[in-house]
């Protein structure tokens, strides 16, 4: 099922090509080989300003990716070095509230691991539940909440055939979480450990909704990451997430505020990454 050089018919997975389609097309133009993928949401790409770049496809030149319809996002993958170390960016994400099926976000994990990455890392805005967490807040994702109404691994197969009962435990790695942490911690910057919740959208949070999320133990909440990171834990792959407090829900919120914060608080977010990514094991 899977024609790439490295791959095989084993990777896990819904059962289509198109990853193996779009690393083909790749391929005509660069053999770059990521170790590390970053996901920006909006407004962050930001934190990959100081990316040396190799290669660059617009999603829609790549076999499957849609234009991403959300202002903020960019639609690029850009292949090249961040601090040294080899990375596929991919400059705006899809959203289920974009009327995506949960494949398409599951995209970019795969086309990753297809390319050769097996550690990813997703940056996302977030509303606070938490009382103490202001805009700007970096809040390291130590664990999540699924209420998006979709499981992103629906009618996934595993390696042997079977579907994915995949445990969860620990979707995010504890010891990239740390050094996460403790860089943003190094630099001043307001960094956190939280537990994120993820809504389908487009809709903020009713004052009820935010009660029940804030009883369910959610920190913070948005939109997207989920559809990412699970099935980048299926593949194997090493997963980090930075999500980005915007605004605080319940209070007023657009979408431009969002996008201008996570604009300065992304560099803050590349500066941890350029820390942190040289320190992954290869
Ligand atoms: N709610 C959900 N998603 C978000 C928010 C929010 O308040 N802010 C940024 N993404």
């Amino acid at each position: 099922m899977n024609g790439v050089a490295g791959a095989s018919d084993s990777v896990p997975g819904p059962g289509d090509d198109l990853p193996a389609d779009i690393v083909r097309t790749i391929r005509l133009v660069s053999d770059h080989t990521p170790r590390v993928a970053v996901v920006a949401g909006s407004g962050l790409s930001s934190a990959l300003e100081g990316m040396q770049e190799r290669a660059r496809f617009a999603y829609a030149d790549l076999p499957g990716l849609p234009d991403p319809t959300v202002p903020g996002h960019a639609g690029h993958l850009v292949l090249g070095e961040i601090a040294g170390v080899p990375a596929v960016a991919f400059l705006g994400r899809f959203h289920l509230y974009e009327g995506h099926p949960v494949s398409v976000p599951a995209l970019l994990p795969r086309v990753a691991y297809a390319l050769g990455a097996r550690t990813l890392v997703v940056t996302a805005a977030v509303g606070a539940i938490a009382d103490d967490l202001a805009p700007g807040t970096v809040v390291v994702i130590r664990d999540h909440l699924n209420f998006l109404g979709e499981n992103p691994l629906r009618g996934w197969r595993m390696s042997d055939g079977s579907p994915a009962f995949v445990e969860l435990s620990r979707v995010y790695d504890a010891r990239i979480a740390a050094l996460a942490q403790a860089a943003g911690a190094a630099l001043g910057t307001r960094a956190t450990y939280g537990v994120y919740a993820a809504l389908p959208g487009p809709t903020y949070e009713t004052p009820a909704e935010t009660a029940f999320l804030r009883t369910a133990g959610a920190d913070v909440v948005g939109m997207s990451v989920v559809p990412e990171t699970v099935p980048a834990h299926a593949l194997g792959m090493q997963v980090l997430g930075l999500a980005c407090v915007t605004n605080t829900v319940g209070a007023a919120v657009d979408h431009a505020d969002v996008v201008r914060v996570s604009r300065e608080t992304g560099r803050e977010i590349g500066t941890i990454l350029a820390q942190v990514l040289p320190q992954l094991e290869p």
